[in-house]
């Protein structure tokens, strides 16, 4: 039986190969199971039987000569997770979080971020973005030992 963690992990899984694939479309205009393979380092074979169960539930489409695209209801969850991850990026690199650090955080936080926590998270960025005086105290704060 799947458990409420197990099926979370799908999500998150499923969410990762969207997002690889959309970004990987937008940066080649082409995407084949070696590029998200590279991308998200994962085994050949387990992108193959991904992407046969991505095609299956009706997120992507594979077409003659031109690879892999995503369907609307793919791009659909493709965009949002890409709309968390700007959020969330933003945020923490604005506060000064190591470039390498705040993607592998980014990438976890990203699939399990609620609603009304990322609004916050994007009004808060906004708020920083437009007093930068104030990010600048809040900085000189975090930097201190
Ligand atoms: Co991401």
């Amino acid at each position: 039986m799947a458990t409420i963690a197990q099926s979370r992990r799908d999500l998150s899984r499923l969410e990762d190969y969207l997002e690889a694939i959309y970004n990987l479309h937008e940066e080649k205009g082409y995407v084949s199971a070696s590029d998200i393979s590279d991308r998200l380092g994962v085994k050949p074979p387990t992108v193959s039987s991904m992407v046969a169960n991505l095609a299956k539930k009706g997120y992507l489409e594979h077409e003659r000569y031109r690879g892999m695209r995503l369907t609307p209801s793919g791009e659909k969850v493709a965009r949002s997770v890409i709309k968390r991850h700007q959020v969330i990026s933003d945020l923490i690199t604005m506060l000064g979080v190591d470039p390498q650090t705040a993607y592998v955080d980014t990438e976890g936080i990203e699939h399990h971020v609620h609603p009304s926590t990322l609004q916050r998270m994007e009004k808060l960025a906004e708020y920083f973005h437009e007093n930068p005086h104030i990010l600048e105290k809040i900085m000189d704060y975090l930097n201190r030992d």
